[in-house]
């Protein structure tokens, strides 16, 4: 390991008259004099001061954006405005030169469609590397919670034969040839051949598998990557992204609700307190960006506003029947400037729908419950007016961000509802084993990780708060 202070660490000013080495990417190089360097461990850079007669004019022509540097010196307290100290330097490597014929980063402001193009760099800019301290910051708020809360982390499966959601949107995994697979008599490709001897696919969810564990720990979550082969091409939609999956034995609907909004509360505040510095870098990006934008479209808030706005506020709970009135008698929908108009008791609500609710009518992040049965996944428990108990949260800028339901427990309305949509009982029998031995009731939802973090930084393209996005057409990297 190369000896060296964190950046860090040094800018609290308690080092100030020591030696230091540091070690980082330089973001830019002033009069010959001023370097700017970063080393990730937060946001600020730490300026390293060279006095150009006493260092070799080729070896400073190698100072280029991107380029990495040890620098060792003595810190000093900084005259200068922007920084409270910063280090005169007396020993200078270029221990990695980044040529500026090539290097596509330039102190300069890039777009966010070209930053998409090199993601492997996009993380060395101020932006991203707020992002990515954001996100790390989440994963560990998350367990923090739970962890709390006494519920237990559960690992479950990456590969499974079951499509949780009854969607059908999945990603097949298959070990055989596809140029030759082998064919049953009828001449269908036959899995039996294949490496699991059968069909498999990558998780849409972890839920059913973490049902077993809720009704055997009680509380456990789940945090996991999960695909989706939907060809939405989205602002909100990956074809790849991570889900928090909480299941509870012994909740209902409503114990559930409390839970989400608790834990969306917790995440919001955790970053509020801890990523303050990475929080105003984001908050200014996203005032910059709304300021190139018409009046209309404009964020009625700014990020940290918004955040704390959220934090404070009671989120709304209504019903689905609620909802709809509410839609069938707003002003888009009678002038038909919704895409897809609302007519009836059981339509599903569109992303148009649920923003409608929580930016124009109520203003504030919306819990939706007691859905038509017609629209939601075949688990959910039934209610004595046929809708299910499910529940969804819908945020401002980004509409749904937890999807979740009381579980159907009891065996025989299970069993009909699976009939009913064509959930095929053989290949669930596992899940029906837990409506037939000890059963209980049981609640739980899926945040989606990504759209969270979208909400928590401001950006409205989810391709931009994961390292490497999947998406249709896409999965460089
Ligand atoms: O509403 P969904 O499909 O619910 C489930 O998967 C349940 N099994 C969860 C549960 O009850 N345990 O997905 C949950 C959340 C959504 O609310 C959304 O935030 C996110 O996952 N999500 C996506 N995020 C990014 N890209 C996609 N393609 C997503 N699909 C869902
Ligand atoms: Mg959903």
């Amino acid at each position: 390991m190369i000896a060296r202070e964190k950046i860090r660490d040094l800018l609290n000013g308690e080092k100030v008259g020591d030696e230091v080495t540091v070690c980082g990417w330089v973001r830019t190089f002033r009069s010959n004099r001023f370097i700017s360097l970063n080393d990730g461990t937060c946001a600020a850079n730490l300026q390293a001061v060279v006095d150009f007669e006493k260092f070799d004019e080729e070896q400073l022509k190698k100072v280029t954006t991107g380029a990495c540097l040890k620098v060792t010196g003595t810190l000093v307290e900084s005259l200068g405005a922007g920084q409270s100290v910063e280090v005169q330097v007396e020993k200078l490597e270029v221990i990695g030169e980044a040529n500026p014929e090539k290097y596509p980063l330039q102190p300069k402001r890039h777009s966010l469609e070209f930053l998409r193009e090199i993601a492997h760099l996009r993380v060395r800019t101020n932006t991203f590397g707020a992002i990515y301290r954001v996100r790390h910051a989440v994963i560990y708020a998350v367990h923090k919670f739970f962890h709390e809360k006494g519920f237990y982390n559960i690992h479950t499966p990456i590969i499974t034969g079951s499509d949780a959601e009854g969607a059908g949107e999945m990603f097949r995994v298959s070990a055989l040839d596809p140029k030759s697979p082998p064919l049953t008599e009828s001449g269908e490709v036959d899995f039996t051949e294949d490496f699991f001897g059968k069909e498999t696919n990558l998780t849409v969810s972890g839920q059913l598998e973490g049902e077993t564990a809720a009704l055997a720990l009680s509380e456990i979550y789940t945090f996991g990557p999960t695909f989706r082969a939907e060809n939405s091409n989205t602002s909100r939609h990956l074809a790849e992204f991570w889900m928090i999956e909480p299941e509870m034995a012994f909740y209902d609907l409503e114990d559930s609700m409390d839970l989400a909004e608790e834990f969306l509360k917790y995440l919001i505040n955790y970053v509020l307190t801890h990523c303050r510095e990475d929080l105003d870098i984001l908050d200014k990006r996203l005032a910059d960006e709304d300021k190139q934008k018409p009046a209309l479209e404009r964020s009625p808030m700014g990020l940290i506003e918004k955040l704390q706005f959220t934090l404070e506020n009671e989120y709304e709970r209504i019903t689905y029947t609620e909802a709809i009135n509410i839609l069938k008698n707003s002003k888009p929908n009678k002038k038909k400037k919704f895409q897809y108009v609302i007519e009836d008791w059981g339509a599903d609500l569109q992303s148009e729908h649920e923003r409608y609710l929580v930016e124009k009518h109520f203003k504030k992040p919306v819990i939706l419950f007691n859905y038509p049965k017609e629209i939601k996944a075949f688990y959910m428990r039934i209610n004595d007016d046929d809708t299910v108990a499910a529940m969804d949260v819908l945020f401002p800028g980004i509409g749904e961000i937890i999807g979740g339901s009381q579980r159907e427990e009891r065996l025989e309305y299970l069993e009909k509802r699976m009939d009913e949509m064509g959930v095929p009982r053989d290949e669930l029998d596992w899940y029906l084993d837990l409506r037939r031995f000890g059963s209980a009731p049981h609640s739980g939802f899926g945040l989606g990780f990504e759209r969270m973090m979208q909400f928590l930084t401001g950006m409205g393209n989810i391709r931009d708060v994961i390292p490497f996005p999947r998406t249709p057409g896409n999965a460089e990297f």
